[in-house]
């Protein structure tokens, strides 16, 4: 068996520690080796099971550390790279934008160098929808839409996906990008829109619903995303960029009363707050191209999938309330009230 020595980065967050258990549990020919800095949302706790596993090791450390980077690409003799790692949310993007450039954009730029100068064999790129910016009622983003991100997450994540492209075009690095829209599943850090409701309904605090809660995501299920990206990874043209999202659109609203609903909790819960300063109204993918192309297909349905997800916080409880009460406490504390 040919094993692959594979770099993923930010494993011990919501997306990276899913795709890693996902990738152990279904596959031996893979070595991972996972580097995380272990921010307020990397939590090794995510990864247990796959931890013991001898194809699995753990690497604590920082994207943007040049010298760190070059040791674990000669230690692991790293032949691919999966860049999961990230500062992830824009409301934190909004109140200080300069680690979101650091880790995003440089700490990207520092693994493109590495890949350069050891002749990797593939980098995927793990990017967002929110690089193409805001959608009115109509219309898709298909990978030809034009970049027009607008928070300081959105454009650092651009100038990273622009940054992979060039390190193809210049020095044939082979990088592939993959743009997904929003997830929903286990293991989400409670600052994103659905476990934060969640908990809050749980902890009988107000749910708040920004602007007037007709925003549109479009909702995809982790397993789902992290099956594409397997599959970019195995088969993705390099130079290419591929869309994923499972055609599901929703209203902020409308999932927030969802998520009330099925908790049997009382909609008086709901808040409307200030608006998110720059806050796009509507994403909406279009991923015919890794459905024609690779063959993919979102496998989870919105309804049975969005119950599993309130399940696993209903039954892992422990796991969201070590988070509230311990790296998240002041900003939890601070903008949803204390006890
Ligand atoms: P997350 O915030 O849950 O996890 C990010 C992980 O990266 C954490 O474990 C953190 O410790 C680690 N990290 C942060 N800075 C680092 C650094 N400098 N060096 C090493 N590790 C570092 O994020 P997520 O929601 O799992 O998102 C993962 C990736 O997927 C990101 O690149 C994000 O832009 C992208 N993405 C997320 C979504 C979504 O809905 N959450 C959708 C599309 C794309
Ligand atoms: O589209 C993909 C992106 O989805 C990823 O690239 C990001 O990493 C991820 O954080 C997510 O970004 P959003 O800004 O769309 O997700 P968030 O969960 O923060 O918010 C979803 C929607 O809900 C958005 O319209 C803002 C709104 N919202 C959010 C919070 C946290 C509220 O109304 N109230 C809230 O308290």
């Amino acid at each position: 068996m040919n094993t692959k020595n594979i770099l993923i980065t930010g494993g011990a967050g919501f997306i990276g520690s899913n795709f890693i258990n996902y990738i152990l549990s279904s596959r031996d020919d893979w070595n991972v080796i996972n580097i995380d800095k272990l921010t307020y949302a990397g939590n090794l706790e995510n990864l247990k099971g796959s931890e013991k596993k001898k194809n699995y090791s753990f690497v604590k450390g920082d994207i943007t550390n040049n010298e760190l980077i070059d040791y674990v690409f000669k230690k692991f003799s790293i032949r691919y790279v999966i860049n999961f790692a990230a500062e992830s949310h824009v409301d934190r993007s909004i109140l200080g934008s300069e680690v979101f450039y650091r880790t995003n954009v440089i700490g990207t730029n520092v693994l493109l160098e590495a890949s350069r100068r050891y002749g990797i064999e593939k980098f995927v790129q793990i990017s967002t929808d929110e690089v193409y910016g805001s959608l009115g009622a109509d219309g898709l983003f298909t990978e030809q839409t034009p970049l027009s991100p607008n928070s300081p997450y959105s454009s650092s994540k651009a100038a990273a996906d622009m940054a992979a492209l060039s390190f193809y075009h210049t020095y044939g690095v082979p990088v592939v990008v993959t743009r997904c829209s929003n997830n929903y599943g286990p293991l989400q850090f409670p600052e994103k829109l659905i476990p934060l409701m969640i908990i809050n309904s749980l902890n009988n605090k107000k749910l708040p619903v920004y602007g007037d809660g007709l925003n549109v995501r479009d909702w995809i299920y982790v397993t789902d995303h992290n099956k594409a990206v397997e599959l970019v990874f195995e088969n993705g043209k390099t130079g290419e960029v591929y869309n994923i999202g499972a055609s599901r659109e929703m209203k902020n609203i409308d999932i927030v009363k969802l998520i009330l609903s099925k908790l049997d909790k009382s909609f008086n819960l709901i808040e409307y707050v200030k608006d998110r300063p720059g806050h796009d109204r509507r994403y909406a993918i279009d991923s015919s191209k890794i459905q024609n192309e690779l063959g993919w297909k979102p496998e989870y349905e919105f309804e049975s999938a969005i119950e599993k997800t309130i399940d696993w916080y209903l039954n892992n409880k422990n796991w969201w309330e070590r988070i509230i009460n311990g790296s998240y406490k002041d900003y939890y504390d601070q903008q949803y009230g204390k006890g």
